[in-house]
């Protein structure tokens, strides 16, 4: 079965291919359906993948997985929250030292912080959202040179690292991103949706209609 993962990011569909290569399922990327305009107008990470699932399975018909993600600090009332992309300037850097500078001076107790992500499916007869975190504690200085964005200074206390001294298979274990696709596949591998997309029909919510449904938290 061929999934559409609505993402132009290589990295993302190299990550997502490994992670739910099982029984038949090939992983496509978007290439050059991508469309310019903004899709991601929602106000929360579950809105914005949904809304970018939406859009793309509108577009192609194919079965579409999309994801938003990113960080919500405590001290900051949960920003930048689904902003993260936008907050402070066009590079990591630019946004990373924006971030130093709006945390300077909270005490460590205070600096928690969670990365979530949510992973949207849509597919002809329904979708599902499946939502994770991981949460840690924002340094007050950067820390390692692997991965992306605010990985530097969102410091993991059960690995006793930054998200940027992970080796990739670590990050992808504890991550949100990791977390919330394993969801994702585990409820996909036992989905009808599998076996037969006609017979996806028969997901019904807890009342005995037929519509879409969101899950968050614990399947
Ligand atoms: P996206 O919507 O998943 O592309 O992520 C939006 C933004 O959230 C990124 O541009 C990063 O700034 C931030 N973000 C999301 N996930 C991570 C992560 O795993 N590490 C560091 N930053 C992240």
């Amino acid at each position: 079965m061929q999934l559409l993962l609505a993402t132009t990011n290589e990295g993302k569909v190299q990550e997502l291919k490994q992670l739910l290569s099982d029984r038949g399922l090939e992983i496509v990327g978007l290439g050059d359906r991508a469309v310019d305009e903004d899709i991601e107008t929602g106000t929360t990470f579950e809105e914005n993948a949904l809304l970018k699932a939406r859009y793309y399975h509108r577009m192609t018909g194919m079965t579409t997985i999309a994801d938003d993600s990113g960080l919500e600090v405590d001290a900051l009332d949960g920003a930048p929250g689904v902003y993260s992309a936008r907050y402070g300037g066009p590079t990591d850097a630019d946004r990373t030292n924006k971030l130093l500078e709006e945390i300077r001076g909270v005490p460590g107790e205070k600096r928690g912080a969670r990365f979530v992500c949510a992973a949207a499916i849509v597919w002809d007869k329904g979708e599902r959202v499946f939502e994770d975190e991981a949460r840690g504690i924002l340094l007050d200085h950067t820390r390692g040179a692997g991965g992306f964005g605010y990985d530097p200074i969102f410091f993991y206390p059960p690995l006793g690292k930054t998200f940027a001294e992970l080796t990739r298979e670590e990050k992808e274990i504890v991550s949100h991103r990791g977390r919330a696709f394993r969801r994702l596949k585990e409820w996909l591998l036992s989905s009808p949706l599998l076996d037969s997309p006609e017979s996806s029909d028969r997901i019904e919510d807890s009342t005995g209609n037929l519509r879409p449904q969101q899950i968050k938290g614990d399947l």
